[in-house]
């Protein structure tokens, strides 16, 4: 017998799941289509469409879903409901690919290996203004922007829309595949797992004693707000990520620490892998990382310190205001049915020698401990003050940098 999900709904009421069934006979057809290479980055948002992440988005952008996109932050659907939906999600041509394609309706996607993975239906092609997508996306065109050095700067000057098809789920054969958890999974897991509240913890760092102040002070709320069994989906991003992140295979082996050490519950969390690519777009961004996690069946989202945020990469300051992104989450059209809870900042508690709220009134008791910090200890082989992370999950960090300075 099936128990009708309690979970919240997904965006456009039903998740998109787009790898189909009769794969063979589709590959076949595909194979005399007009051929479209993707690069790993493009890959990566092939996985992301195909799994109903972006639901109720049913394939690359067509112009008018990029235009509300881009200027509005959201998609208007058919019954006149609005969606989230902050980033672009686009596939980039160049001219030759273009004239490739010509008037064909539907086109091969070619994965950067060589494989026909899947095909985009009833395409619509139309002009890649990179520097107004960038401009709309980041807020400024600086030069430094990982995600557009990486993928918008050397992309062609068409983008292509459509339905996406996708023959077989997208592996990474990385030993990680176990741990990427489509939606559905998700969902499934959850209900049987009988949760009354999901709580979504996006990262893309290693999880230190800070982090975990927010996660267990938001499961005791949420206890006392009467739920019986929380349960936090602890959910690291792995995707591209910037050059001076830590890889996901090495912060994967953090988290287990972490999960192992009892820092966090292993009962009452699940671990998986969040497949979208980082664009370090500050409050754009943290929208679209929300957004995805209600359609993996989250209802409480906990946002902090600057999320998706960085260094401005030529000026010595925050790329955006660190307040902004939960001050933006909080009142972001599309996410009304989402519960945010915005944290203030954690640091290093001197005194109580350990990660607490920050407290404005004794400033200088409080220690800031930056990822460069971090760097830098473990570089020195210097540990970071007791309390900051459990020491496990230190070690793997300190072997890690170890790694990188003999090679
Ligand atoms: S992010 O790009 O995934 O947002 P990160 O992994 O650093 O980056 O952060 C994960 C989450 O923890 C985000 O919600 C972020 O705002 C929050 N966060 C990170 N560091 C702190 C901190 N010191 N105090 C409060 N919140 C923090």
């Amino acid at each position: 017998t099936t128990v009708k999900s309690s979970l919240i709904d997904p965006d456009g009421g039903e998740l998109v799941e787009l790898v189909v069934p009769e794969s063979e006979t589709k590959l076949k057809k595909a194979e005399s289509m007009p051929k479209v290479k993707m690069t790993k980055i493009d890959l990566e948002w092939v996985h992301v469409i195909s799994e109903g992440w972006a639901s109720p988005l049913k394939g690359f952008m067509r112009e008018d879903e990029y235009l509300q996109s881009l200027h509005f932050n959201s998609l208007r659907l058919k019954d006149g409901s609005l969606v989230n939906m902050s980033l672009p999600i686009v596939l980039a041509i160049d001219d030759h690919t273009k004239e490739h394609v010509g008037v064909s309706k539907n086109v091969a996607l070619v994965s950067p290996q060589g494989d026909i993975i899947g095909s985009l239906r009833s395409v619509e092609i139309y002009k890649h203004n990179k520097e107004e997508r960038i401009a709309r996306t980041w807020g400024t065109t600086s030069p430094g922007l990982p995600y557009v050095e990486e993928h918008i700067a050397p992309s062609g000057n068409w983008l292509i829309g459509g339905d996406l098809e996708v023959f077989q789920p997208i592996k990474y054969n990385d030993g990680l595949d176990h741990y990427r958890l489509s939606p559905k999974q998700l969902r499934r897991e959850f209900d049987n797992r009988k949760a009354d509240a999901v709580f979504a913890f996006q990262l893309r760092n290693p999880v230190h004693n800070g982090h975990a102040l927010l996660m267990n002070d938001t499961r005791k709320r949420l206890l006392e707000m009467g739920y019986k069994n929380p349960i936090l989906l602890l959910h690291p991003l792995g995707g591209f990520t910037k050059a001076d992140d830590v890889p996901l295979d090495v912060r994967m082996e953090q988290h287990s620490k972490v999960l192992e050490d009892g820092v966090l519950d292993p009962e009452t969390t699940i671990v998986s892998i969040f497949p979208s690519p980082m664009h370090y777009a500050g409050p754009t961004e943290v929208q679209w990382h929300a957004k995805a996690r209600i359609n993996a069946g989250a209802n409480f989202y906990i946002v902090g310190r600057d999320p998706a945020g960085m260094g401005h990469p030529t000026e010595k300051r925050d790329l955006y205001d660190p307040d902004h992104g939960k001050k933006v989450l909080s009142m972001a059209p599309g996410l009304e049915k989402l519960n945010i809870l915005p944290f203030r900042v954690a640091a290093y508690d001197t005194v109580e020698k350990k990660m607490a709220f920050f407290d404005p009134s004794r400033a200088k008791e409080f220690l800031f401990i930056s990822g460069t910090k971090m760097r830098t200890y473990a570089r020195t082989g210097e540990s970071p003050p007791d309390g900051f992370m459990c020491q496990s999950g230190w070690n793997v960090l300190v072997k890690y940098y170890e790694s990188l300075q003999e090679s």
